[in-house]
């Protein structure tokens, strides 16, 4: 059976998953959609069963579409998600989930009702090192971890908008969020503490530059997440646990156990990336309905938001954040 794919968002991010679904067998993009026609022309070139289209109902009412990839910047999500739902097709979508959660909460309800199959691309999941350290921290007991995403100002102009991005927490160091809650568990309560070193040096930007974020997690365990986009290199992410049996080091080139006796390596595959695993387990599940290879889905994700939002409103309102269950 051939699956027909819709792309939504003409960005680099629907360049990159057009390009990996493109190569799996019988799968054939039917149409790409984008705001700007032209750019969604740009990518549709590329494959020849692909049409471009500039409004998402154009493109949903004259294709076939089996499954959607949604690529689009955190502010433009909501309509389209509802759009899809409304019409039963299976949707990818990049993380964050929005810049808030009451969309994602709206859109949650709707696809619980529908009992639509999702994924979204927290690709930190589907890393050897990532299933290796959830292994190894199974005999353990977890103390506490430090998490970390230590880099530059992306140059996109949504990135730096609180508005339109969320915020570097919400919009990147989400991925560590997410990472913690697979490998760790689940989260009771948020403290954060954001600030803005670099302006007014640069008016265009209004998103926090340095902060550090404190969960409490369920287990009794403490985690901190330290971001920054003040640097001139992007430097590091990760998550380094601590354990009465030593430290897990997790990136994404792989995991380093460190402990009494030896460091051990346990590096990524580096011939399947991430991207194309998770693709390959969303496909999968739109040809067999077996979604069990989907390793974050929507109401999962909404989770990791729910955290994320949480981090933005503690910094606002300088108090802890208990998250409800
Ligand atoms: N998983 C990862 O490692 C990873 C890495 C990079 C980006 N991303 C995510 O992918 C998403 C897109 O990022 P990008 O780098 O492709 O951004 P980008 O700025 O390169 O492209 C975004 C595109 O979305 C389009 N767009 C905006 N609103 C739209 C709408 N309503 N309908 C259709 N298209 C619309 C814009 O015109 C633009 O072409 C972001 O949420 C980002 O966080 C994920």
């Amino acid at each position: 059976m051939t699956i027909h794919i819709g792309i939504i968002g003409t960005g680099s991010f629907a360049r990159l998953h057009a390009s990996i679904v493109n190569e799996m067998e019988d799968v054939v993009i039917r149409g790409v959609c984008g705001r700007s026609l032209e750019k969604a022309e740009q990518i549709a070139k590329d494959y020849p069963q692909a049409k471009a289209y500039n409004e998402l109902t154009k493109m949903l009412d004259n294709e076939q579409i089996d499954a959607a990839y949604i690529c689009v910047p955190p502010f433009a999500h909501g309509e389209i998600e509802e759009l899809l739902v409304e019409r039963g097709i299976p949707f990818f979508v990049e993380k964050p989930l929005s810049t808030n959660i009451e969309i994602p909460t709206t859109i949650l309800n709707k696809i619980k009702e529908k009992q639509l199959l999702t994924s979204v691309g927290y690709h930190f999941r589907y890393l050897h090192g990532t299933r290796k350290a959830k292994e190894l921290l199974q005999d353990c007991t977890i103390g506490m971890a430090i998490g970390y995403w230590m880099g530059t100002m992306p140059e996109v102009s949504w990135w730096r908008k609180n508005e339109t991005s969320g915020g570097q927490f919400v919009e990147q160091t989400t991925h560590i969020v997410d990472l913690v809650r697979y490998v760790l568990g689940e989260v009771e309560e948020v403290r954060a503490d954001f600030a803005k070193r670099m302006q007014p040096a640069k008016a265009e930007i209004n998103v926090s530059d340095v902060g550090t974020v404190t969960l409490k997690m369920s287990s009794g365990a403490i985690v901190t997440i330290h971001n920054t986009c003040i640097l001139p290199i992007d430097y590091q992410n990760g998550l380094d646990v601590y354990t009465d049996r030593g430290i897990l080091r997790l990136n994404q080139q792989g995991l380093q156990e460190v402990n009494q006796d030896e460091i051990r390596d346990y590096s990524n595959d580096s011939s399947v990336s991430p991207y194309e695993k998770e693709s390959q387990a969303f496909i999968h599940a739109v040809r067999t309905s077996d979604s069990s290879q989907i390793l974050s889905t929507y109401e999962d994700a909404w989770k990791t938001q729910q955290v994320a939002i949480a981090a933005n409103q503690s910094a606002e309102l300088g108090q802890s954040i208990k998250l409800a269950k």
